[in-house]
């Protein structure tokens, strides 16, 4: 724990959102009187027919948390319509592609025609209010043009990476009910391209609901139309009307479903409704990047992730924001990327992973030194802790000292920004997501749900529900209740371990369940261990997280060959290689080791806690093994520990 302090700039404090006075006296308001605060708040949106009831259930029982109840919206028009009047030539969304000579700009008016031609295209095909849609694409425009145009006809679309398998494809679009397809012929990435509509052909042999198929052309790749099925997105769109007028849609209606890993093998459909989401999205962009109409915003997530949605496409576009897009990635064609690109487009505001700034400060300070970036006020952190180091190395190499650091600690699961600088109001430590925003109340609790105050560590709750909470996991309102509300009744349980400290300032430890993240990618090792058992010759398989210089954790798999079956070098290759195809490239062990069995409980437990000691080679606290059914399977694995 770092305990240097960077005080809130006194110009800073003139001009932002809110200041230290502000924040105490709206995060008092907020926690007392929640349905008074946010009946204004929501007006930061635009309603169809404004809501009158605020707020409805709690965190017990079925937990039926519904915002906004009689209200009456649709996501779109806070994006695009409301703006053509007072920003209709303002540039909407700048994209730069994985090519550093080709971007291109959007204004809202552009994007409006795009999103109301698409629109109709996909009501062509048959998508209605109350469908699901999926989104199978690389970081084009197109991206979010269909996110919108799903939106304006009031169907879900369900974004999946594009990093993720054909098998992965597939289980999300059999597990939300999809019908239609949106992909690319290929997407671009660090000068190298992903197959999307190979894996999309290859998901979509088990999926034979899926009647449509929408094709974006992306590198002009020459991919195989399946006549009937597939369609090309520009024809579609050139044949399209380009008014749309938008579905009216209860603020309860569903938004999006967005699939994450949990501790079992299957990802949960993390469900947002309309209204909430797009307070929360619209709020926290506007409270912590203190955006500024007219300025140019950059997140370099992928729009495939939570935070693709909530501050690529809704909160920067609900507020009026110019957002890029980048299709490339921090390294290519060399390590001055990120910043070449904020000194061409003149960004202000910068928000990105921890561990794509650690990736960058080992390449040292002078591909960032070479570039200006005069241009940037604001930089953020998201997805995994900051280590200090990265933290004052992004402060003083990138930003100069000039510009305040936002960590930003948040989940799909939470729809936006939870915990946070605000930087006119809250002095920063570097690798504290500080404080909470004014609507939010987390609090620490012991393993017996016990709230704990003060100077504590403990496990991360959120006490009362927030505008942009999920409301559901798609089609297992069981398993939404039973994940998320049963541990500590009458709270929303993060997974998360935290410590406070004299300030009242939250440190996210990590997690304390059993999911991993691997460079901002958030993984259950369940999910890894079902891929590896798969594979014909393994028996048994656990995985665990270990610490990992660049990717925060990496992930180190522990096999059991079946009976007869030789472990060599090209098998443990070939192993690796298979996650690779099962889940996709972010889901390969880092590390395997041959295990001749795994350390269980005479219970047939595996215990975890020791395999994740052995990987992170801290073998002299290996705690009380007692309890192993056979204690000599430890002393094997360390001795043959891998890596
Ligand atoms: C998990 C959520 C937030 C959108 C991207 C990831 C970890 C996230 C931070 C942070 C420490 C963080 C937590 C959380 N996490 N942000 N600023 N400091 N940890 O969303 O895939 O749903 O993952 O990411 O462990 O539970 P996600």
């Amino acid at each position: 724990m770092s305990d240097i302090l960077f005080p809130v700039k006194p110009e800073i404090a003139a001009t932002a959102h809110v200041n230290a006075e502000q924040y105490k006296a709206i995060y008092a308001r907020a926690a007392t009187d929640p349905a008074g605060y946010w009946a204004e708040e929501c007006k930061r949106i635009a309603w169809m027919k404004p809501p009158t009831r605020i707020l409805s259930g709690d965190f017990h029982g079925d937990v039926r948390v519904k915002w906004f109840e009689d209200g009456t919206l649709n996501a779109s028009v806070s994006c695009l319509d409301r703006h053509l009047a007072t920003r209709g030539d303002q540039v909407a969304i700048i994209w730069e592609s994985d090519d550093p000579n080709v971007s291109t700009k959007i204004t809202y008016r552009q994007l409006y025609e795009q999103v109301c031609r698409f629109a109709n295209a996909l009501k062509v095909l048959g998508v209605r209010k109350g469908d699901r849609v999926c989104i199978y694409l690389p970081m084009v425009v197109e991206a979010a043009v269909a996110m919108l145009a799903c939106a304006r006809l009031g169907a879900a679309h369900t974004v999946v990476f594009g990093g993720f398998s054909p098998d992965s494809l597939a289980q999300r679009i059999k597990d939300a009910g999809v019908r239609v397809l949106i992909t690319a012929d290929e997407g671009r990435r660090g000068g190298r391209k992903v197959p999307l509509k190979a894996n999309s052909d290859a998901a979509l042999r088990q999926c034979p609901d899926v009647h449509s198929v929408v094709v974006v052309k992306v590198t002009g790749g020459d991919v195989p139309m399946q006549t009937g099925r597939d369609h090309d997105y520009a024809t579609l769109c050139a044949a399209a009307s380009p008014d749309c007028p938008p579905t009216e849609m209860n603020a309860e209606d569903p938004l999006f479903v967005l699939y994450t890993s949990g501790s079992t093998g299957q990802p949960k459909g993390a469900l947002h409704t309309t209204g909430g989401y797009m307070v929360w999205a619209s709020y926290t962009h506007e409270l912590v990047f203190d955006y500024r109409p007219g300025e140019v915003y950059w997140c370099t997530a992928d729009v495939g992730w939570v935070t693709g949605h909530t501050y690529i496409v809704y909160g920067p576009l609900a507020n009026g924001a110019t957002t890029l897009m980048f299709e490339g990635v921090p390294t290519y064609p060399d390590a001055s990327r990120f910043w070449q690109v904020v000194d061409k487009h003149q960004v202000n505001i910068f928000y990105t992973a921890p561990t794509a700034i650690r990736s960058l400060m080992r390449e040292g300070e002078a591909p960032v030194e070479k570039t200006s970036r005069k241009s940037l006020r604001l930089l953020g952190s998201v997805g995994e802790p900051i280590n200090p180091e990265a933290w004052l190395w992004y402060h003083r190499v990138v930003g100069e000292h000039r510009c305040p650091i936002v960590d930003t600690w948040w989940q799909t699961e939470n729809g936006g920004i939870m915990i946070s600088p605000l930087i006119g109001a809250i002095a920063l430590k570097p690798g504290s997501a500080t404080r909470p925003l004014p609507g939010v109340l987390p609090v620490l609790v012991d393993a017996e749900g016990r709230e704990l105050e003060g100077e504590v560590e403990g496990n991360l709750c959120i006490k009362a529900p927030w505008p942009g909470m999920m409301r559901t996991v798609y089609g297992d309102h069981d398993r939404f209740v039973q994940t998320y509300f049963s541990t500590y009744k009458g709270y929303y349980f993060t997974g998360d371990g935290a410590r406070r400290d004299a300030d009242g300032y939250f440190w996210i430890t990590g997690r304390v369940d059993d999911v991993i993240n691997v460079a901002g990618h958030r993984m259950g090792t369940a999910e890894v261990e079902s891929a590896l058992v798969a594979h014909p010759k393994v028996a048994e398989a656990a995985v665990v997280g270990f610490p990992h210089d660049i990717k925060g954790q990496g992930i180190y798999a522990y096999v059991t060959l079946k009976v007869g079956e030789e472990p060599n070098d090209a098998l443990r290759k070939e192993l690796i290689a298979w996650v690779r195809k099962e889940i996709g490239p972010i889901a390969a062990p880092d590390t395997l080791q041959w295990a001749p069995s795994l350390p269980k409980t005479r219970s047939g437990k595996i215990m975890r806690r020791i395999l994740r000691k052995i990987a992170a080679n801290e073998t002299d606290g290996l705690g009380d093994t007692s309890t192993l059914a056979d204690p000599s399977v430890v002393k094997d694995l360390i001795e043959h520990r891998a890596g």
